[in-house]
């Protein structure tokens, strides 16, 4: 079978599409074969080992996972012996555990706990939009923001991955939420339900007067003291992502109680099938900015490295039957 393969770290030109043996699945694990995947920044920064520290998980020198690719969407092949809540010809989505990614291929193995049913209303490329970046916002939101109904909610990079499941997760939550974005993209933002929309081109969402109940930061661009000018008197901020070192160390070690970043986003069944439910429901549906070919892996990484996706870049996995 065809995936995408890196031996050591660098740019997109690291990466190739090469013949590896197809997987077999063990007794606990599900063999899906792959109709889409998505990309995710957690790709690019394993790709270059940025920051440095990647290194200490997956190697110092070289990759010793040479797979990227952290969500599916596919049909189940075949499942291994333990395997009760899956069976062959199932529409599945989910994840892949995070050191063990590898989605960009045409089949994988993957757990029962890290996948469900696809929702029939979302085609395989919307399923497997999903994953991660739902989980990011859902935990981001939900476990370090404190996230409760009434509340003013204010995303920033909320035309992103990660910040437009955000802005729909909290909508679900019943809060009122304010979305930070550029101008190319306040149509968009507006329509996912964001209630308010702030242009950061024209406007500092940290300079207005306005408090907000919850930050939650899918950029991780602004100091400590601004996300605290900007929040109520018993506001959170969750930081998701980070534009530098000195931000993230700032935020680390000089956010106080009322500022930090959210945990690492960790795939669940849990929370899976909550926001299975909210994409059934219509509550939550993803958006796709752009959608590549798995030969394309490259370009697809070379385009969401850039942090301007609007929504998420998915992997279209094409299976050559001859
Ligand atoms: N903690 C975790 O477990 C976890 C998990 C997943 C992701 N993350 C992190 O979360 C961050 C977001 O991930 P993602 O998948 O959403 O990335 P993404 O899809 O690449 O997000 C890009 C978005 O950020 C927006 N943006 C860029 N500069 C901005 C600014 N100054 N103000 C407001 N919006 C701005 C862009 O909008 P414009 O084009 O309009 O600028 C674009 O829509 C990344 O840093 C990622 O590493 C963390």
């Amino acid at each position: 079978m065809k995936a995408i393969i890196y031996t050591e770290y660098g740019s997109p030109d690291v990466l190739q599409l090469m013949d590896v043996e197809k997987p077999s699945p063990k007794d606990n694990e599900v063999l899906i074969k792959v109709h889409a995947a998505s990309a995710n920044p957690a790709d690019w920064h394993l790709m270059r080992a940025e920051p440095f520290l990647a290194r200490l998980e997956n190697g110092l020198l070289k990759p010793k996972n040479p797979r990227l690719g952290a969500d599916l969407a596919g049909r189940v092949e075949a499942v291994g012996k333990n395997i009760t809540q899956f069976q062959a010809g199932d529409d599945v989505f989910g994840g892949m555990p995070l050191d063990g990614l590898g989605s960009f291929a045409e089949y994988v193995c993957s757990t029962e706990d890290a996948l469900a049913l696809k929702p029939a209303r979302l085609t395989f490329e919307q399923a497997a939009a999903v994953p991660l970046a739902a989980f990011t916002a859902l935990q981001g939101l939900r476990d370090k923001g404190q996230i409760r109904q009434g509340q003013k909610v204010l995303i920033n990079g909320a035309s992103g991955g990660v910040g437009h499941f955000a802005v729909q997760i909290a909508k679900s939550f019943g809060t009122e939420v304010t979305g930070v974005c550029s101008t190319r993209n306040l149509d968009m933002v507006r329509s996912i339900g964001a209630d308010h929309v702030i242009d950061y081109t024209k406007e500092d969402f940290t300079q207005t007067g306005q408090r907000y109940d919850l930050i939650f930061d899918a950029v991780g661009n602004r100091s400590v003291s601004d996300y605290q000018r900007a929040l109520s008197p018993n506001g959170i901020c969750s930081v998701a992502g980070f534009t530098s070192l000195s931000r993230l160390f700032q935020i680390m070690f000089l956010g106080g109680k009322k500022v930090g970043l959210m945990e690492t986003a960790k795939g669940n069944k849990k929370d899976l099938l909550f926001i299975k439910d909210l994409l059934e429901a219509g509550k939550v549906i993803p958006v796709i900015d752009r959608t590549y070919t798995l030969s394309e892996v490259p370009e697809a990484i070379r385009y969401l490295e850039k942090g301007h996706a609007r929504g998420k870049v998915v992997i279209t996995v094409e299976h050559n039957n001859k």
